[in-house]
């Protein structure tokens, strides 16, 4: 009887363990092994979107979230203005007005000026929408890096050292510029990483907005994103973290005469829902102002997702195209790294390292479209035109100054940060050209339990 009770349980392991992608997958040339990781990368596909639609309340996959409809049906305007026309001098007193729990989409009309602010959006204030004008911006500005000491007299470190944070889910930003203008930090300097956008949140749309500053610029952190007709410009790891992005008619513009690495993708199999991430660029425009070479995107997780479609690459875009990091064995590690129809004298994948794959079109499908962050759910049109008149009603405080807010970094994000490893760089001359890692050496904090990059 035992063994006739067994017998289904072990059937069913076998095709389990058939179903698997190979855990060797792309050892150069056994194309068997190989095709049966990318469709894996297909089905993930399938299983994951089955699960983003189950998460989400009353959603269906194909229609807007229901939480979010009754934000949008219910918005509301309030006017921000540096020089003091509006109802807030700035974004964060503006911030402040916004209730905890709110369920409404509040647009802060943001008007043309520069605003020194650091800016953290909580998690308990979904919903809020940065509005601009592309034409005459918003220009977001402040200069924290990792090495800069906070309020307890220790380095904010990386997450802490971002300019504007948001925690809080369907965030949305229309013409508006995130900068960190912290110098630039020169190779190998220790703490120089300078976030200017950073989205911890999910379901967030960016457009036409600039996304400006060196090491670590936009710490595409975690969730559901989507970014179109942007602006990003960086040095080290400029786009990095584990989120599931789409990148559509985006310029990526390296600013170094050293050595530019346009992606650190985080996905990995040891942080929780991480393994659904990765960066897809379609129809961006990879350049260099400072002329250095340009990698693609170099491993932070053991299984670093990353797929260029339609992109028009410079000559600065090195030949081998991607690099390993510190992952030993890229070509077995998990990572996926794809490009697919790409132009330019940088796209030449005759010389890509043996494990990044020039993908068919069944393959790049997946990953093209904002199908691949589930738009369909939550992804609406950018806030063009005039706003309806401020409806804030509140009395008092309408016009008050509030000090910028410097807020520490929150908890819950810089746990799920951490990495399992501990950094150093791989020794292959691939990443040894790449010397000065920025992470590699910075130890200013005490248990060094999180990869900083
Ligand atoms: C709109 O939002 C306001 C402020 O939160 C709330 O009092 C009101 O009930 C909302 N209206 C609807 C129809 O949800
Ligand atoms: C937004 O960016 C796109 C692409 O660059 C451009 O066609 C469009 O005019 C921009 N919108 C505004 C209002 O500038
Ligand atoms: C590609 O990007 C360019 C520049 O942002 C834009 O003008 C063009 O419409 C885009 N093409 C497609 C097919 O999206
Ligand atoms: C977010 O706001 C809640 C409620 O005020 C607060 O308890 C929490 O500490 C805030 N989170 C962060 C990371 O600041």
């Amino acid at each position: 009887m035992g063994r006739n009770m067994a017998l289904p349980l072990v059937m069913a392991l076998v095709a389990l363990v058939a179903s698997l992608p190979s855990a060797s997958p792309a050892t150069a040339g056994t194309a068997g092994a190989f095709d049966n990781w990318l469709s894996a990368n297909q089905k993930d596909f399938a299983i994951t979107q089955a699960l983003y639609a189950k998460k989400a309340v009353g959603d269906t996959g194909n229609s807007i979230d229901e939480s979010l409809a009754k934000a949008e049906d219910n918005k509301t305007t309030f006017v921000v203005d540096p020089k003091g026309g509006g109802d807030y001098k700035t974004i964060t007193a503006a911030l402040e007005a916004v209730p905890e729990g709110n369920t409404r989409r509040v647009i802060l009309d943001l008007k043309p000026g520069e605003y020194r602010e650091k800016i953290f959006i909580n998690i308990s204030k979904p919903y809020i929408t940065f509005k601009s004008d592309p034409k005459n911006p918003a220009i977001i500005a402040w200069n924290d890096i990792a090495a800069t000491l906070g309020k307890d007299g220790k380095p904010v470190g990386t997450v802490g050292s971002t300019t504007v944070a948001v925690e809080s889910d369907y965030f949305m930003a229309y013409g508006v510029v995130f900068k960190n203008d912290a110098p630039t930090a020169k190779p190998g300097a220790k703490g120089g990483q300078a976030v200017a956008l950073r989205t911890f949140g999910t379901k967030a749309a960016f457009y036409n907005c600039t996304i400006d500053g060196g090491q670590d610029t936009l710490y595409d952190h975690k969730g559901l994103h989507y970014f179109k007709d942007c602006l990003i410009r960086g040095s080290v790891d400029f786009i990095f973290g584990f989120g599931r992005s789409f990148y559509e008619n985006c310029r990526i513009v390296s600013i170094v005469k050293e050595i530019a690495v346009l992606t650190a993708q985080q996905r990995t199999k040891t942080i929780e829902g991480a393994i659904e991430s990765g960066f897809s660029f379609k129809n961006c425009t990879i350049m260099s102002e400072g002329g250095g070479d340009i990698y693609l995107g170099r491993a932070w997780g053991d299984s670093s997702r990353v797929i260029y479609a339609y992109t028009e690459m410079s000559k600065e875009v090195v030949p081998v195209g991607w690099d390993g990091w510190e992952v030993k064995q890229p070509e077995s590690s998990g990572i996926y790294y794809g490009e697919f129809k790409c132009s330019g004298p940088g796209s030449d994948a005759r010389k890509r390292v043996g494990w990044a794959v020039d993908l068919t079109e069944a393959q790049a499908k997946p990953f093209m479209g904002t199908h691949y962050v589930f738009g369909d759910s939550w992804i609406l049109p950018p806030p063009t035109g005039n706003s309806p008149p401020s409806k804030k009603t509140s009395s008092g405080g309408a016009t008050a100054t509030s000090p910028a807010a410097s807020p520490s970094s929150s908890p819950e994000s810089a746990s799920s940060a951490s990495s399992p490893k501990s950094a150093s760089l791989a020794s292959s001359p691939e990443s040894a050209s790449l010397a000065s890692s920025p992470e590699s050496g910075y130890s200013a904090g005490k248990s060094k339990t999180k990869k900083e990059l």
